[in-house]
């Protein structure tokens, strides 16, 4: 083959990343095999040595063994076929193309990858709920616009992380439904002439249907667009809690310390743990986002049915799988091992006014308009400020002077951890309702 050949050939050629397929291009091809043999496609003396071929090629692809470089994995199982069993080999592709079969690939790969993704995604909820359940008397600021709002339970706070995993995972199973239809059985685009069975096909592989236009199933890509959708709003809600997790080590917040094994020395300043990992986690999520875009970049405007522009979808799937799955991997861990620091949180807890909102409620609470209250209480805190008191330092008198309805009760809300547990609506921070947001997660937490 002279140079040019050679260079055309690896520029075509998608071995080096479909490799990653192989064990899958078997399976489907076994189940292919035993339908053409049903369906008397091909007698089943030759099936039966095909399907012997390919179990064999199964167990060697399991134990760790390569196929030899092809153009793609689908040659490559051929190839190796006929090198085990000879130009009967070559029967296997009757009635397919390797359109309906990279088709068939992919999808078996992704509703694989998506159980796995469950199961991880399940394991850090865990880690979540433990911390949650370890912690469940840490007050910390709750933040608006970066800014103390009103005093929440940690617990609470990071419990939300799990609420958008759960979801993540309801998104994955939904998009499963749409991964788990068998294309295979379409063939090149028009579908085939062999009387095939393509129900049982399905059967075999545990599909839940089979597509219904042939030259859609070749030429869908949706399922890979909504699974590297659902990665990467998995990837945002990571980057969310490692930029959380990174603030609240600075020394500003003090209000956790990262594992040691997840925080890195600096080379030149010796006191230092930097976040990394954290940090990793966060950019990594902008090249997962870079997949998304360039997948949907590579089906815009594609006319029907299959074009090699499709074999670009697999690199980009791989990349935004791995690189979710090793974020999750290491968020796990570090999840797990924070050592929170809850003096530090409630010490934040008292500055900033964050019971002003309570005392506009108390107010309420003894018939005055919220407006009205509203408009005291923002005069109450700019007298704090401008004496440099909290409102916790306020005299019952001085409250007085704000308005008749405070009386002596009103102070018993300054303290953080009473105006908490008075936020006993389902999904409020109370201890109590945060006890109950527990088990109701680790009831879900279960069922799977
Ligand atoms: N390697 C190809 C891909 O991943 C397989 C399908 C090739 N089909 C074709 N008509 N050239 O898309």
């Amino acid at each position: 083959m002279d140079n040019k050949a050679k260079t055309v050939q690896d520029f075509v050629s998608s071995f080096s990343y479909d490799q990653r397929l192989a064990v899958f291009d078997v399976i489907g091809s076994i189940a292919h095999v035993r339908m053409l043999v049903k369906s008397k496609i091909i007698p089943a003396g030759e099936g039966k040595k095909i399907i012997k071929g390919l179990n064999s090629i199964l167990i060697d692809i399991n134990k760790g063994k390569k196929l030899l470089k092809e153009e793609d994995v689908h040659y490559a199982v051929e190839k190796e076929l006929i090198k085990r069993i000879g130009v009967l080999g070559g029967k296997m592709h009757t009635a397919r193309s390797r359109n309906d079969q990279v088709a068939l690939d992919i999808r078996m790969y992704i509703r694989n990858e998506i159980r796995v993704l469950i199961d991880i995604l399940s394991d850090l909820e865990k880690s979540i709920a433990a911390q949650a359940a370890k912690n469940i008397k840490a007050v910390m600021p709750g933040y608006t616009h970066m800014q103390h709002a009103q005093p929440v339970l940690f617990s609470h706070h990071i419990l939300s992380y799990a609420w958008m995993f759960e979801r993540d995972k309801e998104r994955l199973k939904d998009c499963l439904k749409r991964v788990n239809i068998l294309p295979l059985g379409s063939a090149a685009l028009a579908g085939t002439s062999f009387n095939i069975d393509r129900n049982y096909v399905a059967r075999m592989l545990s599909f839940d249907g089979i597509s219904l236009n042939s030259i859609d199933a070749v030429s869908d890509r949706d399922f890979i667009i909504e699974f590297i959708s659902d990665l990467s709003i998995i990837a945002t809600h990571l980057s969310r809690l490692s930029e959380e997790l990174i603030i609240w080590s600075s020394s500003e917040f003090d209000f956790i310390k990262l594992p040691d094994a997840f925080t890195t020395g600096s080379s030149i300043m010796p006191q230092k743990r930097n976040p990394d990992v954290a940090e990793l986690i966060r950019a990594k999520t902008g090249k997962v986002y870079g997949d998304l875009m360039a997948i949907l970049t590579i089906m815009k405007a594609l006319p029907l049915a299959y074009n090699r522009d499709m074999q670009e979808d697999k690199p980009i799937l791989f990349n935004a799988f791995d690189t979710v799955m090793d974020c999750l991997n290491v968020m796990i861990p570090m999840v797990s091992g924070l050592e929170i620091k809850p003096g530090n949180m409630s010490e934040a807890a008292k500055k900033g006014f964050l019971c002003a909102t309570e005392l506009a409620d108390f107010l309420v609470r003894k018939g005055m308009p919220f407006r009205t209250a509203h408009g005291i209480i923002k005069n109450l805190v700019n007298y704090c400020i401008k004496r440099n008191k909290d409102l916790i330092d306020l005299s019952a008198n001085e409250l007085k002077t704000f308005s008749k309805l405070f009386n002596n009760d009103v102070h018993s809300l300054l303290k953080p951890e009473n105006t908490i547990n008075l936020k006993k609506s389902i999904g409020g921070t109370s201890s109590s309702s945060v006890k109950n947001q527990i088990s109701s997660l680790r009831k879900i937490l279960k069922k799977i």
